[in-house]
């Protein structure tokens, strides 16, 4: 994967804001340098989808702009993206065929096929409007022998594979493209679901083989990534996030949208005590606005308590609440409430810590640009530190996007 030129561009969509970077790497081991961040508001976008394409589309652009200002005489062609929304889902597979050569070993060919069959089984269960963006392995079984990882030249009568595919639904993947198209991007490198690229961003291998799971926590959507045994073996987008808090707020307090924001910023680690006294902060040189803490507690922790409750669900749809010997690594603006973690604690009844953006200048502990990070490390080919993303061949989305945008 690694590209030829080291120098690459990354676009997060978010519900929040629309963040781009141009960052390059120029020699291995060394930290990325940014060479150029940019983030604008967003709009046109509901809780991660693309609502309206024209509107984000005008965003993304905004963002082009200020980022080809900055690293000329460099011009942005390609871009690394991320896809959100509570659409993209997992789904287990199992594909089974003989091995075809006549000593028997495993064949990069028996590989392609037995993916093959997972994909195709995994298809059958989708309905017509849903389509896989990529197949991550979780272990390949040789006649009995199961939990294997490296199984060409092996030899064998029978090679299956158990799979996980990302999903989503197709109508939301192809608005996204139409609307980065639009931007003025020549070509679309890779659609990487956000979870993933949060994950590339912030998780260690190591804390990939025992067990963890990354929440990244945006403005209309948490999104959530379960790793075993270097594998992907869980993934969720929820539409909840940190905005659904502001909203809240603004609605117990009656206070305006920015008001609340700025409430949520300064004194969010109310929501999480039992304090409850008046308070007040200065909205301009005439103004104050006073609020009753307790309104903004109640409101503030049914919300985070929510966000909480939905993660601790998916954790128990694959057993592994309470069950994550690596815990748990928040990411995403909403990482930044203060006091979330110690919630985040007692609620999932895991250790918790908020991630640090590895290798990467002056970013290390802003979590709003995980994702971001995370998709420059994909276009540098670098990040994975495991078996589990652009492996084996598997995943044709690159393909089926050129396919319909380059003549
Ligand atoms: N210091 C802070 N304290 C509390 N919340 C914060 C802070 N900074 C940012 N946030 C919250 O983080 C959210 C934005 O996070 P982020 O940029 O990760 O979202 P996004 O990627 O645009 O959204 P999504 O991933 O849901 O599409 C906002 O709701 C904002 O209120
Ligand atoms: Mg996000």
């Amino acid at each position: 994967m690694a590209r030829t030129h080291n120098i690459v561009s990354a676009l997060d969509i978010g519900s929040g804001y629309i963040k781009g970077m141009v960052a390059q790497r120029k020699r291995e081991g060394e930290k990325v340098a940014v060479l150029s961040i940019a983030s604008v508001l967003s709009d046109g976008m509901k809780r991660g989808v693309v609502i309206d394409a024209d509107v984000v589309s005008d965003k993304i652009n905004h963002v082009l702009t200020k980022l080809n200002n900055e690293v000329r005489p460099h011009r942005i062609k390609d871009v690394f993206i991320n896809i959100g929304g509570a659409h993209i889902i997992s789904e287990h597979g199992h594909g089974a065929v003989a091995i075809s050569r006549a000593d028997q070993r495993v064949s990069p060919d028996d590989m392609d096929r037995v993916t093959e069959e997972a994909k195709t089984n995994i298809l059958a269960n989708l309905t017509s409007n849903q389509e896989i963006l990529d197949t991550f392995p979780k272990e390949f079984i040789v006649d009995s022998e199961a939990g294997l990882k490296d199984v060409v030249g092996m030899k064998g009568i029978k090679l299956e594979v158990n799979a996980l595919a990302v999903c989503a639904f197709s109508p939301y993947l192809n608005k996204l493209v139409e609307a980065v198209m639009a931007a003025g991007v020549e070509r679309i490198a890779e659609v990487i679901p956000s979870p993933l690229a949060s994950a590339r961003a912030l998780l260690t291998p190591q804390q990939k083989e025992l067990g963890t799971a990354l929440i990244d926590i945006g403005a209309e959507t948490t999104g959530l990534a379960v790793f075993e045994d270097r594998n992907l073996i869980h993934l969720a987008v929820l539409p909840v996030g940190s905005a659904h808090i502001t909203r809240d707020i603004a609605i117990a307090l009656q206070a305006d949208i920015n008001v609340a924001e700025e409430i949520k910023s300064k004194f969010g680690s109310y929501i999480f005590q039992n304090k409850t006294k008046k308070e007040k902060i200065s909205i301009n040189k005439e103004e104050e606005f006073v609020f009753d803490t307790k309104k903004m507690i109640k409101a503030g922790r049914a919300r985070v308590t929510e966000i909480f409750d939905l993660i601790n669900k998916e954790l128990k749809k694959i057993g592994k609440q309470k069950a994550l010997p690596a815990g748990v690594i928040l990411a995403g603006g909403g990482a930044k409430l203060p006091g979330i973690v110690n919630f985040a604690k007692s609620e999932l009844e895991l250790p918790v810590r908020k991630g640090v953006i590895k290798n990467f200048f002056g970013l290390e502990e802003n979590l709003s640009y995980s994702v971001l990070c995370g998709l420059i490390l994909s276009g540098l080919g670098e990040g994975g530190g495991d078996n589990s993303f652009f492996s084996n061949g598997f995943g044709s989305k690159i393909k089926k996007l050129f396919r319909v945008f380059i003549p």
